[in-house]
Order: structure tokens, then sequence, then C-alpha cells
């Protein structure tokens, strides 16, 4: 028989790409997603559907058990539903850290006996690493996250190990790229019109991970004699941000006008639109000061070989792999 895994999430990028690794391995697939949530890239027959209201610890805990009165018990959950941005800072906690908690809560008032709950977090919820010896992130450090969006992964990171309600896996993925993702598709755009933009002038590391390695690793994590641990993952190499746009330029076989805005100006200007923005319309503006020295801090290198080594297997995408199919993807789907 089949184990059955509910992905949260699912509609999103990372979640859509999740419910296809977890399919082809053999998994029966529960796709979690709202009434609102667009099914695009959701076309598989194999794939089940199930509504989750995470606003309501007692709704949620009735269609849970109604789930498994009809369908029997879940096997794994991949908690992956999650915000990036939000109109308030209290959204992100909200959604991020509560919406985590009334799940788990949920999962164990509907009595679900789960091997695994897999909860998605970030690198975010770490932290830049240290600016001058661009010493890579590490699991043991101590978590220190500088926006309110990382604040709110750390949020749920810490009620999901405290809460030890079932085995668990923390998933702290670096930026991760891919076919659907909307975020790296702006810089995408930009160099597809010879723009090439870069926020701050000092040396800035980054690491990355292409979405189909990631997902495979978190669904190979699953049957692994490994829990109640974090994972951070990124695809092992230090780039340096620049090389992202070398990237993107030659599979685009674009020449661009460099741009490198200073960040302390831009903090400036940013802090005062943030603010009048936030008068008029009552809702933080998507460009925020938050997000500025998030994208801006010097050091985003991690260190994932621990999980690389317990999977005993090794990312599959280079750079230059993995952004070759986004491009080709963004081109076929009209996205650029
Ligand atoms: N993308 C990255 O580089 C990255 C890096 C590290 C960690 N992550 C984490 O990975 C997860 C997925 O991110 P993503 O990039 O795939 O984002 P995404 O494309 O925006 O997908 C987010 C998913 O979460 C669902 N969701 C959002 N708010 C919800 C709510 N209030 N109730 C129920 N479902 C809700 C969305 O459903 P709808 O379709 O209905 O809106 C969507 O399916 C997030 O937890 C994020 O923090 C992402």
């Amino acid at each position: 028989m089949k184990n059955k895994i509910l992905i949260t999430g699912a509609s999103g990028f990372i979640g859509s790409h999740l419910v296809e690794e977890a399919l082809k391995q053999g998994f029966e697939v529960y796709a979690g997603i709202r009434r609102s949530s667009n099914k695009q890239f959701l076309q598989d027959e194999r794939i089940h559907f199930l509504e989750l209201d995470f606003s309501s610890k007692n709704i949620l805990q009735q269609q849970l058990t109604a789930f498994k009165h009809l369908n029997a018990n879940l096997d794994f959950v991949i908690h992956n539903a999650g915000i990036t941005q939000a109109n308030n800072k209290e959204g992100f906690f909200k959604v991020n850290c509560g919406y985590t908690q009334n799940l788990v809560e949920a999962l164990q008032g509907s009595e679900m006996q789960l091997q695994k709950f897999v909860l998605i977090s970030s690198l975010a919820a770490y932290g830049p690493g240290n600016a001058e010896s661009f010493a890579p992130i590490e699991l043991w450090q101590k978590q220190k996250p500088i926006s309110t969006y990382g604040k709110s992964k750390l949020c749920a990171e810490e009620f999901v190990k405290s809460a030890n309600i079932f085995p668990y896996i923390v998933i702290n993925p670096t930026a991760v790229y891919g076919p659907r993702d909307k975020d790296f598709l702006a810089f995408v755009k930009l160099i597809n019109n010879k723009i090439e933009p870069y926020i701050g002038t000092n040396k800035q590391m980054v690491s990355m991970i292409y979405v189909k390695d990631l997902t495979k690793a978190v669904i190979s994590l699953l049957h692994k004699n490994c829990s109640n641990r974090s994972y951070i993952v990124s695809d092992g190499n230090d780039y340096d941000k620049e090389e992202l746009g070398a990237a993107v330029k030659s599979i685009l076989h674009k020449k661009t006008f460099k741009i490198k805005i200073p960040a302390t100006p831009l903090r400036i200007v940013i802090a005062m639109v943030e603010k009048i923005y936030q008068l008029s319309s009552g809702k933080l503006p998507f460009l925020n000061i938050e997000k500025v020295n998030e994208i801006s801090s010097s050091n985003w290198l991690c260190d994932s070989k621990q999980l690389w080594d317990d999977l005993s297997f090794s990312p599959q995408y280079s750079l230059k792999e993995g952004m070759t199919e986004t491009m080709k993807w963004y081109k076929e789907n009209n996205w650029l």
C-alpha cells in the first residue's frame, strides 16, 4: 500500500514541485489547498485534493478528522504553505507561525499517526552569516533572523520542536529558483530588458538551490532514518551575486547595462516610501526596508553538507543547468 502524504501550499512554486516529486517517488499525494487556490500546476490525475482552513484550529481539526474517516491515516505531512510577503508584520506571524501551530495541534487532535512532520522553513530563519569572514551559515549556530519573515519562520520552527508531537524535520532552504518561481523572474525580466541591477557596491556572496534538487532531497528524507532535526539546503556552491546575472545573461544571449545602487541612499529612500505608503494604505510595500536589508546582506553562504551526506547523493543541477531549464520554462509559458 502506498504511503499517504499531505503537502500544504501545493498550489505554489515549491509546493507544486513537491507534489510532482512525491508522485514520482510513489506516494499517494494529497494536495493541501484553499478554495481560492489556482490549480494550474496540479493537473496530474493522480493528485487528490484536500481543502484546508488553517485560520481555525477547530475547523482544521474537523477537516482532518473527516479526511481520516474517509481515507484513513496520513503517514507524512509536509507543511510548505507560507508567505514571504505580507500587508503588515503581524501577517507574517499569523500565517507562518500561527497556522503551523494550528496544523500541528489539529493533526494531533484528529489522532493522525504521522511517521514524519516536515516544516519548510527558510535560511532567513538563521539570518545572514558573518559579513567579514564570509563563513557559511551552519546548522549549529544561534539563529538570528533580521526580518519579520525570518522571525516568523523561526517561531514556527520553535513551536514544532518544542511541541515534539510527531517525529519532525525542519528544512531551511536558501534562495530557491526554477520553473514557476515569480520572485527571481523579476530580475530575469530586467536582464532580458538589458538592465542588470544590484543593491550595494560591496562584495555579496549567496547560495542557491534548484527547485528539483530541493524537492528530491525533501521527499527522499521521508524514508531516511533521521528525525527531530534541521537541515540547511543549498546546492553546496558559493556564488558571487554577479554570477547569477552572468548566468542569466549568457543563457538569454543579452548584453546588459549594470546598475549598482548604493545601499545606504536606497535604504533612506525606501524608508521614506514605506512610511508614506503605510500612512496612506496601512500596508507594507513589497520593497520595504527589511526586505532591502535582507537581500543586500553580504553573506548568504551556508553549509548543506550534512544533508547530502545523509542522503548519499548530490544535487543534480549546476547553476547553469538549472537556470537554462528555468529560462526555457519561462519562455515556453510566455512569462518571459
Ligand atoms: N521561494 C524561496 O526561495 C523560498 C526559500 C526558502 C523557503 N521558502 C518557503 O517555502 C514555502 C513555499 O514558498 P514558495 O516560494 O513556493 O511560495 P508561493 O509560490 O507563494 O507558495 C505559497 C503557498 O502557500 C499557500 N498559502 C499562502 N498563504 C496561505 C494561507 N493563508 N492559507 C493557506 N495557504 C496559504 C499558497 O496558496 P495559494 O496558492 O492559495 O495562495 C501557496 O500554495 C514557504 O513556506 C516559504 O517560506 C521559499
